[in-house]
């Protein structure tokens, strides 16, 4: 386990890599969260809980996008004014994070005046640069995804993502020069495989821009009243997206945090955050993040992206009132691979709940405890028993499936633990163990090690369920360095159900 425990002992590397700075996209509020905003803060919360584990300084920030002419138009059909449209929008976002136990250390609004300042501060950098100009802009917007599309993008003028007829736009305005890092970006990205990840994603951009050369970008409108006004020119506001982006730099006030380790986001919005976000920090000459990893969409059970009007849509609101949410980040976390799409089906839910969490996991813990207790009372001390079961390496196999952003990998690699003590459980067969009380508890022992071990790695997943498991061992407090075998005295206490069975019919109610 020595290389685990390395990043908590700073003299092994540099300050730089103790800081673990990580994001999720900034979500548009101008509706109720849907699953795909769910499942994207869940992971993110992974790798955020997982890296303050090994012991770095984290910061995890996640968010609301404001300042975009959708929600002026969301706002008018609520029959309501936009700021206090947007504030009572926001707090159903917030809840969302409070539900789903997600350990953000801040949530960014871009309707802020610390983003405004920091935004407008960036823009003058760039234009003092000579980064930006004036100049005549004529294209196609979608308004639901709030970006531009050529004629060469759009057939028949239609958005690419909703099938939307777009608005035709001819408009004076500012411009950014993105076209003059097309062949630095181009390179970049060819010669950093971990820059966006995974390699798929990575492939996807290389090949749309040979296919379709880098333009300058539009990044003003005209003035609505809403938004990030242009310095030193009001009658625009600064292009939703282009500003969006800058929340990354914006929600770190200790700018030695600066730049993120990962920003998470949706495979839709790769082109800004590997093209466009890159372009803009190296004309401010600002240090670019150091990977952008793309996971995939939920999908609905009809193996169709999540959407209103298919009405395929499953509402994460309603999945956390009928389910624990340990049982809910689980099987996001295990059923869709990390970077690929993948189905939200009710069905799965319940089974997974039910034989992985409630039969493998629960099942365990809980006859281990009551055995335990009954045989020997509620301590149990480490004299005289020998190791039995092999789980030294499993931090490290976790650690390597988690610096891969394969979080269903390092799942698995748990479970496969889990599995492992219920088949050295039902090999042994303690509770048929009458007359070799030395055999008995080194039996038990050793299934109550297994347990704090797994109880302990599956921290960043099950953040409660860690908690109820390590608590009815007696040793809530459990760090990486307690999980030498034969450490530990536990101190029993019976642990309530975690996973109460689910019946399949009430799943649907
Ligand atoms: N506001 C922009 C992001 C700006 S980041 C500087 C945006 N917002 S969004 O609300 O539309 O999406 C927020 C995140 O949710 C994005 O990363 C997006 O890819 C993700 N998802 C949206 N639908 C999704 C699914 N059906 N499945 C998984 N993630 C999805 O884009």
């Amino acid at each position: 386990m020595d290389s685990f425990l390395a990043w908590e002992n700073p003299s092994v590397l540099d300050c730089d890599r103790m800081r673990f700075y990580i994001t999720t996209a900034i979500d548009y509020p101008n509706g109720r969260p849907h699953m795909g905003h769910a499942y994207e803060k869940v992971i993110t919360d992974v790798y955020a809980r997982w890296n303050r584990m090994l012991g770095r300084e984290t910061f995890f920030l996640t968010g609301t996008d404001e300042n975009g002419q959708k929600l002026i138009k969301a706002a008018e059909e609520a029959k309501e004014e936009t700021l206090s449209y947007v504030d009572r929008q926001v707090d159903v976002f917030r809840d969302l994070c409070r539900s789903l136990k997600i350990s953000n250390d801040d949530f960014i609004r871009t309707s802020e005046p610390r983003h405004h300042k920091v935004v407008q501060w960036l823009w003058k950098r760039l234009d003092d640069r000579g980064e930006i100009y004036q100049g005549d802009y004529e294209g196609w917007y979608c308004l639901a995804c709030e970006n531009f599309y050529t004629e060469m993008q759009a057939e028949d003028m239609k958005c690419p993502v909703h099938q939307s007829p777009l608005e035709k736009v001819k408009e004076k305005g500012y411009f950014f020069r993105l076209s003059k890092y097309e062949s630095w970006i181009k390179e970049y990205i060819a010669e950093n495989e971990s820059f966006i990840v995974p390699n798929s994603a990575r492939k996807e951009m290389l090949q749309r821009i040979k296919s379709d050369p880098i333009r300058d970008l539009s990044v003003s409108r005209p003035n609505a009243g809403w938004g990030i006004p242009v310095p030193g020119d009001e009658k625009y506001v600064v292009y939703t997206w282009f500003d969006a982006l800058i929340n990354y730099y914006t929600a770190v006030k200790d700018k030695s945090f600066w730049p993120a380790q990962v920003h998470v986001i949706g495979k839709d919005i790769t082109w800004f955050h590997t093209i466009i976000w890159p372009a803009m920090l190296k004309a401010a000459d600002l240090e670019i993040p150091e990977q952008i990893y793309v996971h995939g969409m939920v999908l609905g059970q009809d193996g169709r992206k999540m959407s209103k009007s298919l009405g395929n849509g499953v509402d994460p609101l309603e999945v956390i009132a009928n389910f624990p949410i340990d049982s809910f980040r689980y099987y996001l976390l295990r059923a869709i691979p990390s970077g690929q799409d993948g189905a939200f089906v009710t069905q799965d839910l319940v089974m997974r709940h039910n034989n992985e969490l409630a039969n493998d996991y629960g099942n365990l813990l809980m006859r281990v405890v009551k055995l335990t207790m009954k045989k020997f009372g509620t301590e149990i001390t480490p004299e005289t028993v020998a190791n039995k079961l092999n789980l030294d390496k499993l931090g490290d196999e976790m650690q390597d499936a988690m610096e891969r952003r394969e979080h269903h990998r390092a799942l698995e690699k748990l479970w496969e633990k889990v599995n492992e003590i219920n088949l050295y459980l039902n090999q042994e067969e303690p509770w048929k163990i009458k007359d070799d009380p030395g055999k008995l508890k080194e039996v038990l022992y050793n299934a109550l090690s297994g347990i704090q071990v797994v109880g302990f790695y599956v921290k960043a997943f099950m953040p409660n369920v860690s908690q109820k498991t390590l608590e009815s061992l007696g040793c809530p407090e459990t760090t990486q360095a307690d999980l030498v075998f034969g450490k530990q005295t536990f101190q029993l206490s019976e642990p309530e159900m975690i996973f109460p069975k689910i019946e399949v019919a009430s799943a649907d109610a």
